[in-house]
């Protein structure tokens, strides 16, 4: 399909076009939304980051319910974290005020949090899940075993070529790259790698590991997925184009601010979760923007603002919702998913087309 790797990408996953529907976790990848892009010939991928390893394996059954189509699931990589003594005084203050705002009085300051990596793994060994990805660092060397023993292909996500290479001796076998544009959070999990855009990105990877790599971040329609193979992407993984469309779980809200944004709508902000992730301006993000410092790390400060997020998500308070998004969201559409695959098709081949050159 269009590059000799591309083919053998979707050879090897058993897809007729490539195109991953981005995991996101939180809410927006349904069911629905995961087996109408494997139904369109894409990668529906799961979200699972923060699901109950009981509602992962009951979304594993519905997907399989609506498609015989590979999909994918995406887990996190951490570790137990607790906050004893609660936020610095500052952010504590800010917090505190947001809850005031939105009527919210059982605000829990000093979370503990559990990883549920473990059980998540134990789910998609036993279900043998096609694809599973995972983010925020590398999964152990005898996890990574048993998912291929049970037939899953293993994915890993990076922010830079070290962070790459590092997946690729994990015996990962496919790599996401999420350039600086990409909107959400982004796995990096080595210390001190900068932002990296993805045209500088890709190729620079490409030329470091022979795993396929597969190009993440601001790619949204045609242009995009044929830029990213023209770079030497295998595949591409789009997020913020799928947030739109009708079977994602994106609230009302949160959509049309991304319909509503422009290329300077989004900024990095640790203000929701204490990890640096992209989405749109909104006041929730300048309260902390002088407090940056002193925000609690991921996931404790993810923890503390969940019942303000979801508070103000059921108040329809855009002002104070994570609105994540990324850099190219203003080229969005509100359409059903397997619509939006056709014209990522369509247009894909259109642009191929206009560089007259011939193609096998
Ligand atoms: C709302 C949202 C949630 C996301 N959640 C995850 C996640 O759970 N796991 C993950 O690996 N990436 C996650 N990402 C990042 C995507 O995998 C992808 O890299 C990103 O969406 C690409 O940029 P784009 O949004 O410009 O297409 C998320 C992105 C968004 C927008």
């Amino acid at each position: 399909m269009w590059t000799k790797s591309s083919r053998k990408f979707c050879e090897t996953l058993g897809l007729s076009y490539p195109i991953i529907q981005a995991p996101m976790a939180g809410g927006p990848t349904t069911p629905a939304l995961v087996s109408a892009v494997s139904e369109a010939g894409g990668l529906g991928f799961v979200g699972a980051g923060y699901m109950k390893p009981d509602a992962l394996r009951e979304t594993i059954t519905e997907i399989r319910r609506a498609t015989d189509k590979p999909f994918g699931v995406n887990v996190f990589v951490l570790d137990d974290a607790t906050l004893p003594q609660g936020p610095a005084s500052s952010v504590r203050r800010a917090l505190l005020d947001i809850a005031e705002d939105l009527s919210v009085s059982d605000l829990n300051l000093e979370p503990s949090v559990s990883s549920n990596l473990d059980a998540h793994l134990d789910v998609l060994i036993e279900q043998r899940v096609p694809v599973v990805s995972c983010t925020f660092g590398v999964l152990t060397a005898d996890r990574i075993s048993a998912l291929r023993a049970g037939g899953s292909v293993v994915v890993g996500t990076a922010t830079t070529s070290e962070e790459a290479k590092a997946l690729e001796e994990a015996r990962c076998d496919a790599i996401v790259l999420q350039g600086f544009e990409a909107g959400g959070h982004r796995g990096a999990f080595l210390a001190n790698q900068p932002d990296v855009g993805l045209f500088a990105l890709v190729p620079q990877t490409c030329d470091r590991v022979s795993v396929p790599v597969i190009a993440s971040g601001g790619i949204m329609d045609g242009r995009g997925i044929a830029a990213a193979l023209s770079l030497g992407a295998a595949a591409v993984q789009m997020g913020t184009a799928f947030l739109t469309v009708d079977e994602s779980g994106a609230s009302p809200v949160w959509k049309q601010e991304v319909r509503n944004a422009s290329d300077v709508s989004t900024v990095l902000t640790k203000a929701f979760s204490g990890k640096r992730a992209r989405g749109k301006r909104n006041e929730f993000v300048r309260r902390f923007e002088a407090l940056e410092d002193e925000i609690p790390a991921y996931p404790l400060q993810n923890r503390i603002t969940t019942t303000l997020r979801a508070a103000a998500k059921a108040q329809g308070r855009g002002e104070y919702m994570s609105l994540w998004a990324g850099q190219a969201a203003a080229l969005s559409r509100t359409v059903p998913a397997a619509e939006l695959m056709t014209a990522l098709v369509d247009e894909t081949e259109h642009v191929l087309d206009a560089f007259e050159v011939p193609r096998s």
